[in-house]
């Protein structure tokens, strides 16, 4: 619902920031925290991310990449839809600018060692950390809980944190 794109996008008031959501009560409500806090420097793309990162960004623009919490497709036979994997992460990382970063968490075990082993084997990527990053006070992956975090978190579960630097 846009809670995490707000809290990051105030902290950092330097940066500008591009929001990429389907879920349309997802879009309104950032929109609303948008006005509510008088942010200027989010915007936000109402379509599909894969199509938007296809067709709308430029090759090595990007100065970071946050993807948190992706819908974890439980069940095996739908695994094929994650947004972790490839040719989808190829393409992103072709996006980022050298340098740049790709910062992805989970709270589902199995997705994040898959997280592990796209990102790892991505020739465009290199990781910051051995395996996950999540070090307490690791800098690199600093970022506001959100809503599918605390979740997580009541449920028991971990939160696996990623980040790969585009070479
Ligand atoms: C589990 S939620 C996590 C939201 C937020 N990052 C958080 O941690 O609270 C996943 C979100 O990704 C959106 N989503 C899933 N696939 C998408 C796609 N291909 N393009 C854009 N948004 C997508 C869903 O609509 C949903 O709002």
């Amino acid at each position: 619902m846009g809670e995490t794109t707000a809290a990051i996008a105030r902290s950092r008031p330097d940066v500008d920031f591009l929001g990429i959501e389907v879920f349309t009560a997802g879009v309104g409500a950032l929109l609303k925290r948008i006005d509510e806090l008088a942010l200027t420097n989010v915007r936000i793309v109402h379509h599909d991310a894969v199509e938007v990162v296809r067709d709308m960004i430029p090759a090595d623009s990007l100065a970071g990449v946050h993807v948190y919490f992706p819908d974890p497709w439980q069940k095996k036979r739908h695994h094929k839809r994650r947004l972790i994997a490839q040719p989808f992460v190829g393409m992103l990382a072709s996006r980022i600018a050298p340098g740049g970063y790709l910062h992805c968490a989970t709270d589902w075990e199995d997705y994040a060692q898959q997280m592990l082993e796209v990102l790892g084997q991505e020739p465009q990527l290199a990781n910051t950390a051995a395996t996950f990053a999540n070090a307490p006070a690791n800098p690199l992956c600093e970022r506001p809980t959100t809503k599918f975090n605390a979740r997580g978190c009541r449920l028991g579960h971990g939160t696996w944190d990623l980040v790969f630097l585009r070479r």
